[in-house]
């Protein structure tokens, strides 16, 4: 049923120009996909409204645009090329490739084996995992995460829960093995280390690595962030899912920085928790009861981090991470201090005590909201599909219509109708086939108001403008229309 519904907005999104996959006329190349004139304008409006409200509404965070192709020293500092590796196994029988973790979550959640695991597992007879591989798997059984768990553990999981292969069916693994997840990029003819970089795997180490240039060229104080919206790659393997997980994505990062001494942690983390919640509640128009928060356990939290949550969706392949809190300390900043040998403290104006700041991060991925918008939105009516995504994140605002396809007449006045709109909002046009069809794919591409120009139209200038969410239609005048959608939009 959650899988129909994923095949059935998967669908749609390439249909109506949302989402294609990546490379398709040879074949594809798995974990890409590119976005179609809807998907863009989608993605577009996501990232405009994330800058407008977390950089230009505020006055404490500043933008950042740093180079996607970054020093392999700054990953080195980060603890990226030592410890950013998925635990990967594969199929000996079909050689696919998957995360051990997301194997072992798949056939968790499908409930295969999970009463087994309850019982056996934990019971003190069990001598396949020793008593701390025991209280780790505890909070595996009750939250049924098992990312972050070490090679060890995971090889024991298969070896007793004896998943079957996603790809055919069969159970005959290698062990688990590490992979790392960055990118290397040959520069130039230059061979060895030195030509050696990285396609960035966060955007966070642009602003870690610029903390000082921003500091030292704009007249922030702490506490402050520097936010920064741009792609990440990460070298995984993942079967389906759409854009959840792919090896290039959107990420939309803030590192709050702040003095320790100045400034309590928990309570910026608790005000970052509600700005995020704010954000997917009512700016994205996100139903609430498709939201949690879950805390990381200590074993699955990231090596630089003290305290992580993650803000997690109701995807129809279940509760997945959207956005990650994490008080990352002053890991980043001390470790770049350390390997570059430059001085990154900041000295206060007024005492002169050198500070070197500690920061919160807020990090999200733009593809994921834009795939939780599209999950959120889909309604199945009686007799039409619809997206209700929010008026201010919907692709086209507005369609305008002739009535008729063929009256030379009405085709003029709609076009002098669809022409003025444009100059303010996202306007489609469309003269084919009957208006019910017109309707329905404006339904599906999630268009709030369509205009229809018809035969009383040539009389006394007013439209119909039919309403997504309600099928509701009135008259409105046309010199009134962009009036009309503007404070609709506000
Ligand atoms: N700097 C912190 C950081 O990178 P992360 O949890 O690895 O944290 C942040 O990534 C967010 O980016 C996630 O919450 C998720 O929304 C998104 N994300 C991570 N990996 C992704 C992938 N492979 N494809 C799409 N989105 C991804």
């Amino acid at each position: 049923m959650a899988s129909d519904k994923m095949e059935k907005i998967v669908a749609l999104a390439k249909r109506r120009g949302f989402i294609y996959p990546g490379s398709e006329i040879y074949g594809g190349l798995a974990n890409t996909y590119d976005y179609g004139p809807l998907g863009t304008e989608l993605l577009r409006n996501i990232k405009d409204l994330w800058w407008r409200m977390f950089v230009q509404k505020r006055s404490d965070i500043v933008g950042l645009d740093a180079s996607l192709i970054s020093h392999h020293k700054i990953w080195e500092a980060s603890g990226h090329t030592a410890g950013f590796a998925d635990a990967m196994i594969d199929c000996k029988n079909c050689k696919a490739r998957m995360r051990a973790d997301h194997l072992l979550e798949d056939c968790i959640s499908k409930g295969v084996n999970f009463s087994l695991l309850k019982q056996t597992l934990l019971s003190p007879n069990n001598k396949t995992f020793n008593n701390a591989e025991k209280k780790i798997l505890d909070s595996v059984v009750t939250t049924n995460k098992v990312e972050g768990l070490s090679v060890e553990i995971l090889n024991k999981l298969i070896l007793f829960l004896k998943p079957k292969c996603p790809n055919c069916g069969k159970i005959d693994w290698t062990d688990v093995r590490k992979f790392n997840q960055l990118f290397p990029v040959q520069l130039g003819i230059v061979e060895g280390d030195k030509g050696l970089a990285y396609l960035r795997g966060e955007t966070a180490q642009g602003m870690f690595i610029n903390f000082k240039n921003v500091v030292d060229s704009t007249r922030v104080r702490l506490p402050f962030g520097i936010a920064q919206l741009g792609k990440g790659f990460r070298n995984e393997i993942t079967p389906g899912n759409s854009v959840f997980r792919t090896i290039e994505f959107d990420m939309g990062e803030i590192e709050y920085f702040f003095d320790p001494k100045q400034s309590n942690w928990q309570e910026l983390f608790e005000e970052w928790k509600a700005e995020i919640w704010d954000f997917v509640i009512k700016k994205l128009g996100i139903d609430e009861t498709n939201l949690r928060w879950r805390e990381h356990a200590n074993e699955e939290r990231s090596f630089y981090s003290e305290r992580t949550i993650d803000l997690e969706y109701k995807f129809p392949f279940g509760f997945k991470e959207l956005w990650g809190l994490a008080y990352r300390t002053d890991y980043d900043l001390t470790q770049h201090m350390d390997l570059s040998k430059k001085d990154l403290t900041i000295v206060d104006p007024q005492t002169g005590i050198k500070t070197l700041p500690h920061v919160i991060e807020p990090a999200v991925g733009i593809n994921r909201l834009l795939l939780m918008i599209l999950v959120d939105s889909y309604r199945e009516e009686e007799n039409r599909v619809v997206l209700q995504i929010h008026p201010k994140l919907a692709p086209y605002k507005v369609a305008v219509f002739p009535l008729l396809g063929n009256k030379e007449e009405l085709i003029t006045k709609a076009k002098n109708v669809y022409d003025d709109l444009k100059k303010d909002f996202m306007v489609a046009f469309d003269d084919r086939g009957n208006i019910g069809k017109r309707y329905m794919s404006q339904d599906e591409a999630g268009t709030p108001w369509c205009v229809t120009v018809d035969f009383d139209t040539l009389d006394d200038d007013t439209v119909t403008i039919r309403d997504r969410d309600t099928a509701e239609q009135e008259r409105v005048k046309i010199k009134d229309l962009a009036d009309y959608f503007s404070k609709k939009l506000q």
